[in-house]
């Protein structure tokens, strides 16, 4: 099976695929969760935990957490050059291929890749976009909580009710699942595309700075390593009461080290993401609402996603549901496991299971209405929670006589009186080849399973099918993109040594330059294994110089 399930995540990747000896993940550099991270040099690009490591001292050239930026028109620059965030994602994507392809010794051709539930229509259409650049062909996009339930009712036969409660670096899910019979069927879904392990790390970073007592500015430079220091306490802070962050070198001010010594309670944590966590719960219970169900009808609650391993979200959801979550068996592989097992599913290999996936939010139009005055408001075709793929027709009439086309605006969301409130994905215009007096036409949207919309419009006088270019905001010119032609390195050992070389040459200090040439030599003469801890002592060591410099 030519294909590889792809968990594109906001802080990490896993890809995992279909061998005759059963699943297996992917490993980039001895791990198989790989930091969506990409650092663009002029030797290449990195991808994974070396640009992790170089995102300290190279930061104006690192892209960290470019899903939050999908479906936008904003850019990013590396390197001197602009890239849409669909070509920084699909660097992450090549880099899967490529490691999979050596690792396995196959070729790969398609993919079935997960997004978040709620990711609407442009963030759909930027992912698929990214995974093409990157040389895979879609086979099928799928929800994230979806995916996950996948890999949970996969050893299942019971029938049941459970939620799916998915809390990972940038995105929080939420989707009620029916398991019945090998129908693996989502009832509702919910969430928050900005809501993440990445808010709380820059929550904590400003406490942790707050608490240094520095008056020092904080620079886009110590913000990176000060985001990585609270990456780490708020992990620590899941199996310990308190951590004590502990950096010698963390800053320099006026030529002397500044060291950063700062304590956090585990209670001061929980104080900083309780709205946040507090918002979790409250839209797990208004999905359960809208699936007309309550929480007494859940069998269970699943908890997937690295963030959800916080104890707090744990205690949170008992105290205010009554119910004990369970965390899901592997949850950092569970999402790109359903991906796969859903990749056989299609190719027929497991023929077990079916999935019924929904829509998360209402599909429409903006309309006048006379009797608001002639407001706009959102006329709606699909409607939130409806099975997928689905096809619904709505007709509308022409403002004036002899009317020439129709031009519509696409929305998505709820709010059906105040369109502001709803999220503009897009527009078409829709010409009549017969104007008449009082025109009027079908419009039909389609939904596919990928979640990805199509509109078309009859003429009703005439039947005749109108097609129209349905244009989203993510621009089709990227495809063109010259991100095919770099290279993915394996090894940056280059881009490291000439940072070492710079600092040689400038004026540091003489016992500076000493350390930094045995460093250098302890990095060529290591072996492949250790290469990883010297270079860390590399980075912070470049990190600290260059600071003072
Ligand atoms: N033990 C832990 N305690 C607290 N947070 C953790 C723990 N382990 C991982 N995390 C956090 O989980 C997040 C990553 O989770 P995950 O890999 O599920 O996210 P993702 O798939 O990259 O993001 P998304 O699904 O939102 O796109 C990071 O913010 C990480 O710091
Ligand atoms: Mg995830």
């Amino acid at each position: 099976m030519d294909i590889i399930g792809i968990d594109l995540g906001t802080t990490n990747s896993v890809a995992t695929v279909y061998t005759n000896e059963g699943l297996k993940h992917i490993s980039f550099d001895g791990d198989f969760l790989l930091p969506s991270i990409v650092n663009v040099s002029n030797d290449g690009v990195i991808v994974g935990i070396k640009a992790k490591n170089m995102a300290m001292i190279a930061q104006e050239n690192t892209a960290i957490s470019i899903k939050r930026l999908m479906g936008s028109d904003q850019k990013v620059t590396l390197n001197g050059k602009e890239f849409t965030p669909q070509e920084v994602s699909s660097l992450i994507i090549k880099k899967i291929k490529n490691t999979a392809e050596q690792e396995m010794g196959e070729k790969y051709n398609r993919c079935v890749v997960t997004v978040p539930a709620y990711f609407n229509e442009n963030q759909r259409a930027a992912t698929t976009q990214a995974v093409e650049l990157a040389g895979l062909k879609v086979l099928r996009v799928i929800n994230e909580p979806t995916a996950a339930a996948i890999s949970y009712g996969a050893n299942k036969d019971e029938d049941m009710l459970y939620g799916v409660y998915d809390l990972g670096g940038g995105t929080f899910d939420i989707s009620i699942i029916e398991n019945s019979k090998g129908l693996i069927e989502v009832v509702a879904t919910s969430g928050d595309n900005y809501l993440g392990g990445d808010d709380f790390d820059k929550k904590l970073s400003q406490l942790i700075w707050q608490k240094s007592g520095f008056d020092i500015p904080l620079t886009q430079k110590l913000q990176i390593k000060l985001n990585q220091i609270a990456e780490k306490a708020k992990i620590d802070l899941s199996t310990q009461e308190e951590v004590i962050i502990d950096e010698k070198f963390f800053a320099k001010k006026d030529k002397e080290p500044l060291h950063l010594e700062v304590e956090i309670g585990r209670e001061e944590f929980e104080e900083l993401i309780r709205e946040d966590i507090d918002r979790t719960v409250e839209l797990l219970l208004s999905t359960l609402e809208d699936a007309n169900y309550d929480i007494d009808d859940l069998e269970a609650i699943i908890l997937t996603g690295g963030s959800s391993r916080i104890p707090f979200v744990t205690h949170t959801i008992l105290e205010k549901t009554g119910k004990l979550p369970i965390l899901i068996e592997d949850p950092d592989k569970s999402v790109s496991i359903g991906a796969i097992l859903q990749g056989a599913i299609i190719e027929g290999i497991d023929t077990d299971s079916i999935l019924v996936d929904i829509t998360p939010y209402s599909l429409g139009i903006s309309t006048l209405n006379e009797s608001m005055g002639f407001e706009l408001i959102l006329s709606k075709i699909i409607l939130k929670n409806t099975p997928v793929p689905v096809s619904k027709v709505s007709r509308y009439y022409a403002m004036r006589d002899y009317q020439e086309g129709f031009e519509i605006d696409i929305y998505q969301g709820e709010n059906e009186k105040d369109l502001s409130e709803n999220i503009n994905i897009g527009n078409m215009l829709l010409e009549i080849k017969n104007p008449i007096k009082e025109g009027a036409i079908d419009v039909t949207f389609t939904l596919n399973q990928d979640g990805m919309l199509s509109v078309v419009g009859k003429e009703i006088h005439t039947d005749e099918i109108i097609k129209g270019e349905f244009r989203t905001k993510i621009s089709k010119s990227s495809q063109h993109s010259n991100v095919n032609e770099m290279d993915i390195l394996n090894e940056h050992d280059r881009a490291i040594m000439g940072k070492i070389d710079k600092l040689l040459e400038s004026d540091i200090l003489e016992e500076d330059k000493a350390d930094l040439k045995a460093l250098k030599a302890k990095y060529i003469n290591a072996h492949s294994e250790e290469k990883a801890t010297i270079e860390e002592e590399i980075i912070d060591t470049i990190f600290f110089l260059e600071d003072s410099h």
